[in-house]
């Protein structure tokens, strides 16, 4: 898979070089390229953002440099098709699914926002001509998209195939099927007074597996009840229909 990541801080993205993403990397499983966008303006100070029309706070990335990076990086497009993202915190939030749909693409490219957000018309002249979507990593707010493009290249890039050694390790973890994981644990069986659930010791693996699936039901209604199935909304006969 190729991805195509343009900053301000190119630097950011050094953390890349370790760990399993470094790996593929090396091995050609991933091919990552990081582009500095202001190598891609015309002035003298490499001008990246301007005050935004119509006042307010903060600063707006300027269209010229994106459109440029942009036109370069999408014409060169090895597969002629990639998939444009636009991290900000206004975008559809990024999600275990969006990543598994995200790792079966050839090529992405992820643009990280700084300031108050890039020039709207980079978005939309990017649509006219690549597929595009904006995403965000949460309901918060980062000082830039690069945190937000680490988290989206690490949780899309373990699931290439290929990058990940034991491919098993992927299929019961938080988030796989709606529910978190189950939680885990290794030797010694007593440790500080606090003991292995005796199920796990017991050698009996449907025992072990029901148990483990009710563990995931029960930490999801605690922790995260807004990822179970809700109970149905019954249609109000006494509503207003809205005329
Ligand atoms: N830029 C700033 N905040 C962000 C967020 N939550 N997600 C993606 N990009 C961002």
């Amino acid at each position: 898979m190729r991805v195509d990541i343009v900053t301000i801080f190119p630097d950011f993205f050094d953390v890349l070089d370790v760990s399993l993403i470094g790996k593929a990397n090396q091995a050609g499983i991933l091919n990552l390229r990081i582009h500095d966008l202001r190598d891609y303006t015309d002035d003298r100070h490499r001008t990246v953002d301007d005050t935004p029309y119509g006042g307010g706070a903060g600063m707006v990335m300027k269209p010229e440099p994106w459109g440029r990076a942009l036109d370069r990086i999408i014409g060169l497009s090895p597969t002629g098709d990639p998939l444009v993202i636009f991290t900000s915190p206004a975008g559809e939030v990024f999600t275990q699914t969006a990543a598994r749909q995200l790792s079966r693409e050839d090529h992405i490219v992820i643009c990280c926002g700084r300031y108050e957000g890039i020039d709207q018309r980079v978005i939309d002249d990017t649509t006219n001509r690549a597929r595009t979507v904006t995403m965000s990593i949460g309901d918060y707010v980062l000082n830039g998209g690069e945190v937000a493009a680490l988290a989206i290249v690490e949780a899309v890039g373990r699931l290439v195939p290929g990058v990940v050694g034991n491919p098993e390790s992927l299929v019961e973890e938080s988030h796989e099927d709606g529910l978190l994981e189950y939680p885990s644990y290794t030797k010694p069986a007593t440790w500080r007074g606090l003991d292995v659930p005796d199920v796990l010791l017991s050698g009996n693996h449907k025992l072990i597996a029901s148990w483990r699936q009710q563990q995931r039901i029960e930490r999801t209604r605690a922790i995260r009840p807004d990822l179970l199935p809700g109970p149905e909304v019954e249609d109000d006969p006494g509503s207003s229909s809205g005329q």
